[in-house]
């Protein structure tokens, strides 16, 4: 069964969700329905994707009862510059939904700029696009994709050393209907004060670079750093042989050194 709508459910906080049993990709789909002019906090949920994508032109595994795949449609009226404040905290609101389903209070672990970890290995995935029309340099739209692996599938081998399920860690498959409303409760909680920067606070305390050794990419080159803190951008503040610089994401990716 291929984009079939299985349900059309409004739920408090004003997110209109909609699912599908299959997509090509949530975040497909969220930009038909912004072209077509559907309101911010529509939310597109698919049980599978066909297309799955992730940063950098990746792919995102998305097979059928394996994960949560979500894609919300926001209109934050933001400098295209700061809808990085969007995926950021949305990293922090995602990481406080999932600690809500675990007992024992453990944190969720953030990577720059925007995976979530649990025990060294990746549990989530968040995709930030915006439309492509701006307006004194405001896109018309923001896409956030989130992808969950919760559990209930193997990875395919070349995922097993860095991925890992809710699951797996856990011991038990959570809900991904319970998971999805956490999900959308703490994003509304951090989305109505997004200017405030307040959930930084959140993100720091649960970064697995600050304080680590770290090795940068960006293009061909690569260099030995150590990360000393995240300002309130996003930015990640490292210290090199050459004195302290401020790393932006776009291209770079950091790899955190065993130390
Ligand atoms: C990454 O880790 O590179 C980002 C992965 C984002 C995956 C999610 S799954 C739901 C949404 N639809 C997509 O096609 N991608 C995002």
């Amino acid at each position: 069964m291929k984009n079939v709508k299985v349900e059309n459910v409004k739920v408090k906080n004003g997110f209109q969700i909609i699912k599908y049993k299959e997509l090509d990709s949530t975040s497909i789909r969220v930009r038909e329905l912004a072209e077509e002019g559907a309101p911010e906090k529509t939310v597109v949920v698919a049980d599978s994707q066909t297309n799955g994508r992730g940063r950098k032109g990746r792919s995102f595994f998305s097979p059928e009862g394996a994960g949560l795949y979500m894609s919300m449609l926001l209109r934050p009226g933001l400098a295209f510059q700061d809808t990085l404040s969007i995926t950021t905290m949305t990293a922090v609101a995602v990481a406080k939904a999932i600690e809500r389903l675990v007992p024992d209070g453990e944190l969720v672990d953030i990577k720059w700029v925007n995976d979530l970890f649990i025990h060294g290995k990746k549990i989530c995935g968040i995709l930030t696009e915006t439309g492509q029309k701006f307006t004194d340099g405001v896109p018309d739209y923001v896409i956030v994709g989130i992808g969950i692996n919760v559990g209930g599938l193997d990875f395919p081998e070349e995922l097993a050393e860095i991925a890992t399920s809710l699951e797996k860690e856990w011991g038990f498959l959570p809900s991904k209907e319970e998971l999805l409303n956490l999900i959308l409760e703490e994003f509304e909680k951090l989305y109505v004060k997004l200017p405030d920067v307040t959930y930084m606070e959140a993100y720091r305390k649960r970064s697995m670079v600050i304080g680590k050794n770290i090795r940068v990419l960006s293009g061909d080159t690569s260099y030995e750093a150590r990360a000393v803190g995240i300002d309130d951008r996003a930015g990640l503040i490292i210290e090199t042989a050459n004195g302290r610089e401020i790393l932006q994401s776009g291209e770079i990716t950091i790899r955190v050194q065993k130390s």
